[in-house]
């Protein structure tokens, strides 16, 4: 660990967000800054995305400056050769011969997936294959008719994604940055790549100033509630709470985050409640939840990372949280 630069941290391995699947549509091809290195997308007229490193095999052109998708390859700018989602080349425009190493995989491809509205990608600096899967959440994919509209938010953040997540566990920053009651937790469970974190919490969205004015009117009495937490790695977030007043209504939200290189990270959320308490404390809770991490943003972009942090009793457990978040960088 290089403790001269601000975020010594390397990029970990697992499941990461590329972008939401909608920002992909057949035919487009883009250019993603991804865990340190660039990758081009391009979504096949038959609607298959795929992600490949940018260089073409042939002389090196860059296939997201230029490239277009012609039926299911990805066509070169500079001399027009064509590759596939296997990173085959399937076409010579000017030569009758595809070259016999070339139709074999040469332009590197990349393990996609597209689940939860997003693609994600596999990132594994040593190549080796997934050996977890991104959990399939109902709510993003075919929520049932009791859940109300969608509400997305994507933030920049500079600094990476351990530092992200500790934020969760580090329970003494609740009153100063949130200016809100620490989460004491009651529960916490780590298995493998899995982690849940149970919080009673009390919530007051008439005294949040993340929330607006107009949204604070609309809830005025505070009420405890459960946060049940699920990280599956670091790229995969899901929080819950439920029983939420007047009439028992539930939010999720879920939170895929991207490494962009060892300083900068993107984080998607998106969030619904249930309808019935849509026009009440379900857009309070949105509000407080999406502005709230502004109130991070300043720390984290301008703190360091501190490998032996000097820690005390109401701390929270943050070392356990570095046990479990260290399996990452194997
Ligand atoms: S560099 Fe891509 S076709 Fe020649
Ligand atoms: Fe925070």
């Amino acid at each position: 660990m290089d403790i001269n630069v601000r975020i010594p941290l390397p990029i970990p391995h697992g499941w990461f967000g590329l972008c939401w699947n909608k920002d992909l549509e057949a035919g487009d091809v883009k250019t993603i800054n991804f865990c340190d290195q660039e990758i081009v997308l391009f979504r096949t007229e038959e609607g298959k995305a795929v992600a490949t490193s940018p260089f073409c095999p042939h002389l090196g052109a860059h296939l997201g400056k230029g490239g277009k998708v012609k039926g299911s390859s990805i066509q070169c700018p500079f001399h027009g050769w064509c590759w596939d989602a296997e990173g085959k080349c399937t076409e010579v425009p000017y030569s009758d011969q595809i070259p016999k190493a070339a139709l074999k995989p040469a332009l590197e491809t990349f393990l996609l997936e597209e689940i939860n509205g997003m693609l994600m990608c596999w990132h594994d600096k040593k190549n080796r294959p997934p050996y977890f899967e991104v959990p399939h959440i109902e709510e993003f994919n075919q929520p049932d008719k009791n859940w109300g509209e969608l509400f997305t938010f994507e933030y920049k953040i500079g600094t990476c994604l351990q530092e992200i997540a500790e934020n969760d566990v580090d329970q003494a920053h609740f009153p100063t940055v949130h200016l809100s009651p620490s989460l004491p937790e009651t529960d916490t469970e780590q298995k493998g790549i899995y982690r849940k974190t149970v919080a009673e919490t009390l919530m007051d969205p008439s005294n949040n100033e993340s929330v607006s004015e107009e949204n604070r009117k609309l809830y005025k009495d505070q009420f405890v509630t459960t946060f049940t937490r699920e990280s599956w790695g670091l790229g995969t977030v899901l929080l819950r709470m439920n029983n939420l007043p007047p009439s028992g209504g539930e939010f999720v939200m879920l939170n895929v985050s991207t490494p962009v290189d060892r300083e900068n990270s993107i984080l998607r959320w998106q969030m619904r409640v249930t309808k019935n308490i849509e026009d009440e404390v379900g857009k309070a809770i949105i509000d407080g939840i999406a502005n709230g991490l502004y109130d991070d943003i300043p720390i984290w972009e301008n703190k360091t990372y501190r490998e032996k942090p000097v820690l005390c009793d109401g701390d929270g457990p943050i070392n356990k949280f570095r046990i479990w978040v260290s399996q990452f960088y194997k």
